[in-house]
């Protein structure tokens, strides 16, 4: 018999999907995002875009950041990494918001502008306005030579290489280990970060693929929980901290590709809205890792199991404490809480997969949405 493959199949290297090929791309695309950037032994991050405009970052009187979509659930962590680490004020902006509400922008701002494809025509926008007034712009892309990349002043690629399904995956997590190279670079040029935890951090980031890779072995497990949950028409997505922003990505990749509604929020956000939501109904996804305001989070796992919710939580390898309150947990391997969100995001986008597939939807290519978005 004849083996033959169409030019698809073999496009999607034996995945079903783009987006799972993307997905499992992941620890090879962060490996390709900091390669040369990442001296893990000499303790030190390289980053010629930076390092050439230091003293702009370093005089800023704050970082704005101008993305849209899943870009800009990038941007809200890199706002998490930068103030933590390297203690600038950032702002985290639509680009959309932005471009059209006469911002107070001066040269003394500088502008990281988050976009994978480089096209996104509100980014742009957003780029061209800071610039008419004064400000320094800093592209992060993924696409070479993207319309965002040459309007620019300078930037860092991501390296993801390219990325064809319409939600984005392997794009968010380079975004992040971009911004967490930034922070950890600014950090310890500004020395608010010792040069021991700098060290620290980069043998961490260097875990962190083969993490992802462990990560991306529950696959099973993922699609049990999506059988179970596919058919719910809400979920709620809850996290803190670094992993706030997680919670809202969690939340996009389900509407974008499963149209089931799904809306993420601050976990104590809770209790001033959407805890009216609650009944035995309505599948609420918590990520609780270990260091990550725990014992808040503990509670409001309580708070929802009280009222009937279904739980499925994330944790942190060995809890035992979420484990014995909620109807489901993923563990991921443990690391620092500021790298936690290259790890929580992995069990959302597996998740989002799964019951995209099971309620028959065309994972790469949802309805109403396009891969670049390129008119307001
Ligand atoms: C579109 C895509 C999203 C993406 C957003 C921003 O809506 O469907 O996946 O996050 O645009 O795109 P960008 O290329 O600027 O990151």
């Amino acid at each position: 018999q004849e083996l033959q493959m169409s030019l698809d199949q073999i496009e999607k290297g034996g995945y079903d999907h783009f987006m799972l090929k993307e997905i499992h791309e992941q620890p090879k695309a962060v490996i390709d995002t900091y390669r040369g950037r990442m001296l893990a032994d000499k303790g030190m991050v390289r980053m010629s875009g930076i390092d050439n405009h230091m003293n702009k970052f370093l005089n800023a009187d704050r970082i704005i950041i101008v993305a849209c979509g899943t870009s800009w659930h990038a941007g809200l962590v890199g706002e998490y990494l930068i103030e933590d680490m390297a203690r600038i004020p950032v702002e985290v902006e639509y680009a959309s918001e932005f471009r059209y509400r006469n911002p107070i922008i001066t040269s003394n701002d500088v502008v990281i502008a988050i976009s994978q494809s480089g096209e996104t025509a509100d980014t742009l926008a957003a780029i061209k306005l800071a610039k008419s007034k004064g400000a320094f712009v800093f592209g992060i892309c993924n696409v070479v030579g993207s319309s965002i990349a040459r309007e620019t002043h300078a930037g860092a690629y991501t390296h993801a290489g390219p990325e064809i399904g319409v939600a984005s995956t392997k794009a968010f997590t380079t975004q992040i280990t971009v911004l967490t190279l930034i922070s950890l670079k600014l950090a310890s040029k500004k020395g608010t970060l010792s040069k021991s935890a700098l060290r620290m951090y980069l043998q961490k980031m260097q875990l962190i693929p083969n993490k992802i890779e462990e990560l991306l072995k529950i696959d099973d497990k993922v699609k049990e929980i999506a059988a179970v949950y596919k058919d719910a028409p809400n979920c709620l997505y809850l996290g803190r901290g670094f992993n706030f922003p997680v919670a809202l990505e969690g939340a996009l990749k389900l509407k974008e590709i499963s149209y089931i509604h799904a809306e993420g929020y601050p976990a104590a956000e809770m209790k001033h809205g959407p805890i009216a939501l609650i009944d035995e109904n309505m599948p609420i996804f918590v990520i609780a890792t270990n260091k990550g305001h725990y014992e808040k989070v503990v509670s409001n796992i309580q708070e929802i199991k009280s009222r009937a919710g279904k739980i499925i939580a994330i944790v942190t390898e060995g809890d035992t404490t979420v484990k014995e309150i909620a109807d489901h947990v993923i563990e991921i391997p443990e690391t620092e809480e500021a790298l936690t969100p290259l790890l929580t995001t992995i069990p959302f986008q597996l998740l989002s997969y799964h019951i995209a597939v099971m309620l028959n939807k065309n994972v790469d290519q949802p309805r109403n949405l396009a891969k670049s978005v390129t008119v307001e």
